[in-house]
């Protein structure tokens, strides 16, 4: 049985995950900064074949939180198979060049707290590749990691900089058996997602389902992807269909990018 670390499980994207690995007998590491949300989630999955799932409040934003929460991973004794890492969103204005304590803020939340988790997390995982076992992480980046998107200047550069990491741990932890591959995501409807939708319908004076056809006009496959499309594909990077596969960039766009 395996024992995988989510992050952000409480959300949209997380919680899908969570249901798609549980459902399959995994036991699973949750975190995110709501303790009852986090704990409540616990307790409504398919328990797993062995123990139970436990859940470790972390907010990324806090160096202190951060340290507490590797802190309690090692206490836990836990072994790691792998871990679903879902750096919060950056949100950010379209300043491509914002005050120096916004680019803190971001990169403290959305990549150096992230990191910081993920590093605690290897700590806990002792892959034996040559007997079959290998640990698998996915980073959850964004589709600006590969192409620029102009209302989203900060967010560009923090997503390519998680590309850059997942290339190079891909390097450095491959020899242990510990891979490590990026999942960009476009759009995609968690419940905030829909409501934006929604909200963007209500001010054009147009229904949900003809604000959402005209979103995705350009995008190949005319539609946003779902949290259980995500959950399909990152349950396949965590399985034996990625044994020889590190350090991939995966587009799950619906063909949105515009590069080879
Ligand atoms: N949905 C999309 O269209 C889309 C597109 C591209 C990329 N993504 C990426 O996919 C991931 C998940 O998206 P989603 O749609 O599932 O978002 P979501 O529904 O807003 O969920 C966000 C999750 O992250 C947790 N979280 C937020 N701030 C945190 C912090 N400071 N420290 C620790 N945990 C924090 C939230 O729980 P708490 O509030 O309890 O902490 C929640 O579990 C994100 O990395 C996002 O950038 C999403």
């Amino acid at each position: 049985m395996d024992t995988i670390l989510v992050t952000g499980a409480t959300g949209g994207i997380g919680r899908a995950v969570c249901e798609r690995l549980s459902a399959n007998g995994t036991r699973l590491v949750l975190a995110a900064r709501d303790r009852q949300r986090l704990e409540t989630l616990a307790l409504t999955l398919p328990a797993p074949s062995d123990g139970s799932h436990s859940a470790i409040p972390v907010d990324m934003a806090s160096e202190t939180s951060v340290a507490d929460f590797g802190a309690r991973l090692a206490a836990s004794g836990v072994m790691l198979d792998g871990a679903v890492l879902m750096p919060p969103q950056p949100h950010s204005d379209n300043d491509p060049m914002p005050d120096p304590e916004i680019w803190r803020t971001l990169f403290q939340t959305s990549f150096i707290g992230p990191l910081s988790v993920l590093k605690s997390a290897i700590a806990q995982m002792e892959p034996t590749p040559e007997a079959g076992r290998r640990c698998k992480i996915v980073i959850i980046s964004g589709m600006s990691s590969v192409q620029v998107l102009s209302h989203y200047a900060t967010s560009n550069v923090i997503r390519t900089a998680w590309v850059g990491e997942a290339k190079t741990l891909a390097f450095a932890l491959g020899g242990r058996g510990i891979h490590v591959n990026t999942l960009s995501l476009g759009g995609t409807l968690s419940p905030w997602y829909r409501d934006a939708i929604g909200k963007r319908a209500a001010n054009a004076g147009v229904s949900f389902e003809e604000r959402l056809a005209s979103e995705t006009d350009n995008i190949p496959l005319k539609k946003y992807g779902t949290p259980s499309e995500v959950a399909t594909v990152v349950e396949g990077l965590l399985s034996p269909l990625s044994d020889h596969m590190t350090g991939l960039n995966i587009l799950h766009d619906g063909g949105f990018t515009r590069a080879y």
